[in-house]
């Protein structure tokens, strides 16, 4: 098991780069197999999820080749291979097979995907969005098993804006017979890069942005070069880094236009952010201000994903904070590890944290357990006295390239073991 060992209390200073989107990268690399000839993915991020989903398009005999920061993919000669069960229970985003699958192949037999256990995170959607398009579902052995003699168009409203189930109806709708009205869709910004890419190579999705979107089926997709978008999840953790060390940091390339509500909430709790032409500049306050209430809201709303980061930074903020989670039911994992901390905070039923600021969390030995939390929890290792060691790091290396260099850059003591 990996661990990085952070020694505190230094102000960040200088500029990082921020890595492509995560979010934005696996939808898109799953519609490579809907696209005939080459594409070519500039700035993919080099994380284990991307590693997993190129492990798993090797396995159906495409070709994936990294070639400097860009990916060249092609899919034209994927056979029926199985999908590696490995890569397939590791993460949730291999779920976009699915789509992709039904798409391409008619057919799909695969384990139930797996990812962050940050909630129960049901397929339901998923499911009932391909049946409408006449795809037929059976569980045999504890595998999924998905048919369908072509995918049909039809008009869904989607009970809840799911990210991942509008990005499988986008998937399935490309290669279905007439066209698919998908309505109460996600706006995140992920799902308008995959349309953007689609649309690119060929395909025809109309509303893109908005919770309506129409899809022409059938059209003949070809291959392209695309510039994977930088990852907002990963601005905004330096951002709050940046924040909890008082320091001054340019983030290179940081979505400014989709990082509204985050900047806003940082601004709110002190920190200057000014946009510039190269990116998002943040000058940290000497100690932030817990803002009253937050709650986690779709896009464009506070991003779930950066819950964690938010609350480290209200632990060794002023005042008191409460903050309310509505989009997973189990991401307050890293409660118990900052109480070790030494951070004020607890449980107000099982969606609701209170934090009450202290000045300075103490260095420990603690356990990253998902993604997002664990880089948290480097973040409350940069502000903590003394040495932080932060096990089960596999998890951060999920959806960071390197967050060790990228702070080692700005001046941070920290170390991977
Ligand atoms: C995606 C992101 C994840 C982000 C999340 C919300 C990827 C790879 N992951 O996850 O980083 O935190 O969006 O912005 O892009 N739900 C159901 N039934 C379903 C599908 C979802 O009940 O069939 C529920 C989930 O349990 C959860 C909520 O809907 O409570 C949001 O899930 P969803 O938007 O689907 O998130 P993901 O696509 O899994």
């Amino acid at each position: 098991m990996g661990s990085i060992l952070v020694n505190g209390c230094i102000p960040l200073q200088g500029k990082v780069r921020i890595q492509g989107s995560k979010n934005a990268a696996l939808p898109i690399l799953a519609a490579c197999l809907l696209v005939e000839g080459d594409v070519w993915l500039e700035n993919c991020p080099k994380i284990a999820d991307v590693y997993r989903m190129i492990r798993i398009l090797r396995s159906l005999g495409c070709m994936a080749v990294w070639e400097g920061r860009g990916l060249h993919i092609n899919t034209n000669r994927m056979n029926c291979g199985e999908l590696p069960a490995e890569a397939v229970t590791g993460m949730r985003s291999s779920l976009f097979l699915l789509g992709a699958l039904i798409g391409r192949n008619r057919e799909v037999f695969m384990e139930y995907p797996g990812g962050c256990v940050i909630g129960k995170r049901p397929i339901d959607i998923h499911l009932d969005a391909l049946s409408r398009m006449g795809v037929v579902f059976e569980e045999k052995d504890g595998m999924l098993h998905a048919r369908t003699s072509q995918p049909e168009g039809c008009e869904y409203l989607l009970p809840f804006p799911s990210v991942g189930a509008t990005e499988n109806m986008i998937l399935a709708a490309v290669m279905a017979r007439g066209v698919t009205i998908v309505r109460g869709a996600a706006r995140e910004p992920e799902v308008v890069s995959l349309c953007e890419f689609l649309n690119a190579c060929g395909a025809d999705i109309e509303g893109v942005g908005t919770d309506e979107l129409r899809i022409e089926g059938g059209l003949p997709l070809s291959g392209i070069v695309f510039r994977i978008p930088p990852d907002r999840i990963v601005a905004g953790t330096y951002l709050f880094a940046t924040m909890i060390t008082a320091g001054s940091v340019l983030l290179e390339q940081a979505p400014v236009k989709h990082m509204e509500e985050v900047i806003r909430v940082a601004e709110s709790m002190g920190a200057e952010c000014q946009e510039t032409r190269e990116g998002l500049f943040v000058q940290g306050p000497g100690r932030p201000v817990c803002p009253e209430r937050i709650s986690t809201q779709v896009y464009p709303g506070f991003p779930t994903d950066l819950q964690s980061m938010l609350l480290v930074c209200c632990c060794v903020a002023e005042g008191e904070s409460r903050i309310w989670e509505t989009i997973f039911e189990n991401r307050f994992r890293i409660v118990e590890p900052l109480q070790q901390m030494g951070a004020n905070l607890w449980m107000e039923g099982t969606q609701t944290v209170c934090v009450k600021g202290v000045e300075r969390l103490a260095g420990q030995t603690v356990e990253a357990r998902e993604l997002r939390g664990g880089a948290a929890l480097v973040l409350a290792g940069l502000t903590a006295y003394g040495d932080t060691r932060i096990t089960g790091t596999e998890f951060i290396d999920r959806g960071y390239e390197n967050i060790c260099r990228d702070l080692r850059e700005l001046g941070a003591r920290i170390t991977s073991v």
